[in-house]
């Protein structure tokens, strides 16, 4: 699958993250020399900037197997107790999301990960009996956009805790370039960095840029990613100077025709463009306020001078 080929197999090829990378490279060195399973990881951040890559690198670098799953998919304690049943010593279980677990799997991850056991409880009333189950030793890796969203308990049972942040434009020229290779398209410097100043610090929008910007190269061009050509791509496709979408663009607006500039809470900026809250916090919020454009205060959030600027409206 090509896709597939643009993710990095092994630590030495992801690029990005790297106190992310030097932490990991270490622990991971760590537990092979003592032949034991690398600790729980936990990674948190905004979506699409490498979680789920990680821990498939995190399993290659173990030599081990990765079983990928997510919070919301697991309805009973009986589907991930088959899921722990069913893993092989050392194994990595990603659960992606893995804030939206419900209670009762919540619960039965807690022994699960600090003595590799499960109590399951067989029949009902007072005839009910509890049998402990041991598990082959494993090492979850759990996702999710904001620790603060875990419960302190969850939290507290992954020894390692990882932070992702934004990738810089730098790096996102290298991925693009090497995903260019991968994909077999022909671009210039200059249009991957384009590419790289519009892709909001994210490889994965990075890559599905790179795709579409292609399409355009193909058909309207003669196959090569130029600047030019990349600027006139993502023109069309409404991704502007900053990479903000037309939702980005929506948040800023708002703010500033609607509320003044702020402070505004978010619920009232999500309920006047109709957006999910949980969606504007977690996915555009965090790039905005990253590159100056919201402000959080005690208050609420403020339209920057910046803002304004990049939304060409004045401020009075
Ligand atoms: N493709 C997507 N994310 C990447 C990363 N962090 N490093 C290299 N290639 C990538």
């Amino acid at each position: 699958k090509l896709e597939g080929s643009l993710r990095p197999q092994m630590l030495s090829d992801y690029i990005g993250q790297v106190k992310v990378k030097e932490n990991l490279k270490i622990y991971i060195e760590a537990a092979k020399q003592r032949k034991e399973t690398l600790d729980h990881v936990l990674l948190f951040g905004p979506p699409g900037l490498g979680k789920t890559t990680l821990a498939g690198i995190i399993a290659n670098e173990m030599g081990v197997n990765i079983k990928i799953t997510s919070g919301p998919v697991i309805e009973k304690p009986g589907e991930m107790a088959a899921i722990l049943n069913n893993l092989q010593e050392g194994d990595v279980l990603f659960v992606d999301e893995i804030h939206r677990l419900n209670r009762q799997v919540e619960e039965l991850l807690y022994p699960a990960m600090e003595d590799f056991v499960i109590d399951i409880v067989i029949g009902k009333g007072a005839s009910a009996k509890s049998i402990r189950l041991d598990l082959p030793k494993f090492t979850l890796v759990g996702a999710t956009t904001r620790a603060g969203m875990l419960t302190p308990p969850l939290r507290d049972r992954f020894g390692v805790v990882n932070r992702m942040d934004f990738y810089t434009i730098e790096e996102l020229k290298t991925i693009i370039l090497r995903s260019a290779e991968v994909i077999r398209v022909e671009i210039e410097e200059e249009g991957a960095l384009e590419l790289a100043r519009r892709s909001r610090g994210t490889p994965r929008l990075a890559n599905r840029l790179l795709k579409r910007v292609r399409d355009f190269a193909q058909v309207k061009y003669d196959g090569r990613i130029t600047k030019e050509v990349a600027g006139f791509a993502l023109d069309l496709l409404e991704v502007d100077k900053l990479g903000l979408d037309h939702i980005d663009r929506e948040i800023l607006v708002t703010m500033i025709e609607k509320f003044g500039g702020g402070p505004v809470g978010i619920e009232a900026v999500a309920t006047t463009i109709g957006e999910d809250v949980g969606t504007i916090e977690e996915v555009y919020e965090p790039y905005l306020v990253q590159n100056g454009l919201i402000l959080r205060t005690p208050r609420g959030r403020v339209a920057s001078e910046l803002a304004y600027q990049h939304m060409g409206l004045r401020m009075d």
